[in-house]
């Protein structure tokens, strides 16, 4: 029987607010409100302890890319655990379902990647990116060459090391944060500036903040730049087409690495395998997470090109690094079915030539409702920028809290989107139908306006 099955919505949330302390969350904003209890899912649909079917316009946490309820990711896992539902792969161990997904991530990844290094999670993920590029430059003999340049409000996740590359001040300014050796540049969000450039000369001028940076600390102190193709957490931020050409100039300028950080865009989201290949570039350590397994089981892990794997192998010694559920045999195997299902389905073809087309063209459109002063999506990865005035641009006052008014309008109304601030941002399962985006549409323009009505009283 599912766990929730056996007690009342109401007797839950009780159990919640007197046993559990929540992620990214203010409990006595929480406590006051009480939490809403999700008991079960199908499809793009999420189903709360009152009955109320809600649409997941945000695949979980941007994860579940290919919807709820696939059995045949269950069965994968039920019979790996049956088979073998733990074992290592550390002190010359492996296992079957570690070995296959390492090949089949090696199939679907840009051509410079023939290894992986796997983790529990995004966070382990960029855990590890931080002691695999200083292992990298230590063991060519530039052990000098540490600082990672990262951007701000990027998210790289939430232990200690991945917060420090993330550049989100609120979490820096809880725990002593970022740790030392790691320093952060301009992010590319255009519609965030004073706007006298063009989208493109801002994204130039963004790019050049790395050099900039670089010049500053010196290239022999620089180890790696760290991005999101487009950053996700931060309210997905997509850069001017200039900005990523100019980035990957720069790396390859100075001999930097360059890791892009695939959490959230890899296998599909941006209606290619990855956001590298989305943007054209040549990055030398990608990170993932998420949609790996459709988050059905915890699985992350780094690519690893060969420029790196190549130096770690050669020069030999131990790297002294790894998690007890570094490449899980349940979660590979997960993982293995879940691949198989995006290659099977043509999901992220369809991303590309179908429904992410149609979701764009209507969600653009939002932009002539009077709140929206900026739509941007590509792929299945949106954000509306809430404004008070579109002409000229005035922001809402932060406390007004127009973005978390919105947000619970559509919840209240059937729809999970996020509100990064004021802006709300969507990223939903890649089997999403037109009807189930037509719905996405509908909801979200009822929502505009009864949250217009709500700020003018
Ligand atoms: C780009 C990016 N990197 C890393 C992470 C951290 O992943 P996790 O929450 O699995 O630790 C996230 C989470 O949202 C993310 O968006």
């Amino acid at each position: 029987m599912a766990a929730s099955k056996k007690h009342s919505g109401s007797n839950l949330q009780k159990l919640d607010k007197d046993h559990h302390l929540h992620p990214f969350t203010d409990h006595k904003d929480l406590h006051a409100k009480k939490s809403r209890i999700i008991t079960h899912a199908d499809g793009v649909y999420i189903y709360d302890a009152d009955g109320r079917k809600i649409l997941d316009g945000m695949s979980g946490l941007w994860c579940v890319n290919a919807g709820y309820g696939r059995d045949e990711l269950v069965d994968a896992a039920a019979a790996q655990m049956r088979e073998l539902p733990y074992y290592n792969n550390f002190f010359q161990c492996a296992h079957p379902p570690s070995i296959e997904l390492a090949a089949l991530l090696k199939e679907v990844s840009p051509p410079q990647f023939n290894r992986v290094f796997f983790a529990g999670s995004g966070s382990e993920s960029n855990d590890t990116i931080v002691r695999l590029v200083r292992r990298y430059w230590d063991l060519l003999g530039q052990p000098e060459r540490h600082t990672i340049i990262s951007r701000e409000n990027a998210y790289h996740g939430s232990t200690v090391a991945a917060a420090s590359l993330g550049g989100m001040k609120p979490m820096h300014q809880q725990g002593g944060l970022p740790i030392p050796g790691v320093v952060h540049v301009e992010q590319p969000y255009w519609f965030g500036s004073d706007r006298t450039l063009s989208p493109d000369e801002f994204g130039l001028l963004a790019a050049r903040s790395l050099e900039d940076k670089i010049n500053e600390l010196g290239v022999d102190k620089v180890a790696a730049f760290i991005a999101e193709p487009v950053q996700g957490a931060g309210g997905v931020i997509i850069p001017p087409d200039s900005y990523w050409p100019e980035v990957q100039r720069i790396c390859d300028e100075y001999g930097i690495l360059l890791i892009s950080d695939e959490v959230i865009t890899g296998f599909g989201r941006l209606g290619e395998w990855f956001g590298a290949d989305y943007f054209g570039i040549r990055p030398d350590l990608m990170p993932f997470a998420k949609g790996v397994t459709s988050g059905y089981l915890p699985l992350g892990g780094v690519m690893i090109s060969d420029r790196i794997a190549d130096v770690l192998i050669d020069k030999g010694g131990e790297f002294y690094h790894g998690y007890t559920y570094s490449g899980h045999p349940a979660a590979c195997a997960v993982a293995i079915a879940n691949l198989k299902i995006l290659q099977r389905e043509h999901l992220i073809e369809r991303i590309k030539n179908d429904i992410g087309p149609y979701l764009q063209e209507r969600w653009l459109k939002l932009e002539e409702h009077p709140l929206v002063g900026e739509a941007r999506m590509v792929g299945l990865m949106g954000a509306l920028e809430l404004v008070e005035n579109k002409e000229p641009l005035q922001r809402f006052d932060e406390k007004q809290g127009v973005g978390t008014i919105c947000r619970d309008f559509l919840v209240d109304n059937g729809l999970v989107m996020r509100a990064v601030g004021d802006t709300i941002v969507a990223a939903p399962p890649f089997v999403l139908s037109h009807e189930e985006a037509d719905e996405m549409i509908e909801i979200t323009r009822r929502c505009l306006d009864l949250t217009q009505k709500a700020i003018n009283g």
